[in-house]
Formats: structure tokens, C-alpha cells, sequence
């Protein structure tokens, strides 16, 4: 029989992308033939990046990930991974305090696209206290944060703040 493509999808706001989602990444890029990274073009939340700069920095990252495709997306994410094919979309979870959040967007993902595999992966410990929003703040108080994000993000932080 032949194997079947693993199609995988790992959605977020990447405001912007820092180490820890990287991370992410390079282990879901372990488990598929082809892993879709997707930036919200219509976050929730009030993004400090356009969708076109949260793109080009999640491209310029992931370069060495030959099976990685960097695209974005408005409206449910099921849509969406039921439009490229995903079977399972990757979520990083970092502590306790994501759980209760990722629990419940996974069962209304689930219920609403039955076909999909929520899978959520452990980032590296080094990373576990990461936030974009957190970044964001740092930076915005002039604090260091070239540990945290790649050198793109970085100066583009700078150049912000
Ligand atoms: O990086 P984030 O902000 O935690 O990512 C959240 C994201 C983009 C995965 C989530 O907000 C999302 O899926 N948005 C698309 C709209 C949608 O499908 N909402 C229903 C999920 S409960």
C-alpha cells in the first residue's frame, strides 16, 4: 500500500515569531512530508507585524526546513487545513496555563472539521516561559531580547522601539 502524505498545518498570530515557535517548527517538521506554517491574517488580537512582514519573517526563519511552506489565512482555521489537505495541526504548548485554551480551541476545531489531528508538542524547556506578547513588552522597554527571537525579528524590533 502506498504511505500516505502527512500533511501538517501549525497556525498562529506569529507577532512575530520568536525562538520557542521556531522550535515548534523544527519538531513538527519531524512528523510530516510537508508542514504548512500559517500566519492569521485576521488575529483576534492587536498585532504590532502585518501579515506581510509576520510572512516574510517566519520565511527567512525557516529556510534550512526544506519540507516547510509559509502561508497565511483569514477565517477558521479549519477551513483552511481542510483546504491544503492537513490530516493534524500543531499547537506548542508551554505550561499549564495553556492548556484550558488549547483544550477548548482543539474539541471545537475537532467537532467542527472531524477529519483533523490536534497534536500538541513540548518545546524545548529553554523556551517554556516565551511569549510573543511578552517580546513585545521587552523590547518596547529596551530590554535585550536577542536570546529570545531570531536576528530578523530582532532588528526589526529595534527598529520599532
Ligand atoms: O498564536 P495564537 O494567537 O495563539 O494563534 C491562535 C490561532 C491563530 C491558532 C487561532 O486564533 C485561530 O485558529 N484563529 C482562526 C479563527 C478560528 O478558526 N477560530 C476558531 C478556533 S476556536
Amino acid at each position: 500500500m502506498a504511505k500516505k502524505t502527512i500533511i501538517g498545518l501549525y497556525p498562529g498570530s506569529f507577532d512575530p515569531v520568536t525562538n520557542g515557535h521556531l522550535d515548534i517548527a523544527q519538531r513538527a517538521h519531524k512528523i510530516c512530508d510537508q508542514l504548512h506554517i500559517a500566519v492569521v491574517a485576521n488575529p483576534s488580537k492587536k498585532v504590532l507585524f502585518s501579515v506581510e512582514e509576520r510572512v516574510d519573517f517566519l520565511k527567512k526563519t525557516t529556510r534550512h526546513l526544506p519540507k516547510v511552506v509559509i502561508s497565511s489565512f483569514n477565517g477558521l482555521l479549519v477551513d483552511y487545513a481542510r483546504h491544503i489537505k492537513a490530516g493534524m495541526i500543531f499547537r506548542g504548548l508551554r505550561a499549564v496555563a495553556d492548556f484550558e485554551y488549547e483544550f477548548q480551541m482543539a474539541l471545537i476545531n475537532r467537532s467542527l472539521y472531524h477529519g483533523i489531528e490536534i497534536v500538541f508538542l513540548v518545546p524545548n524547556e529553554k523556551f517554556i516561559f516565551l511569549s510573543s506578547s511578552a517580546i513585545k513588552e521587552v523590547a518596547m522597554l529596551k530590554g535585550d531580547v536577542s536570546g529570545f527571537v531570531p536576528a530578523v525579528v530582532e532588528k526589526a524590533l529595534r527598529k520599532i522601539y
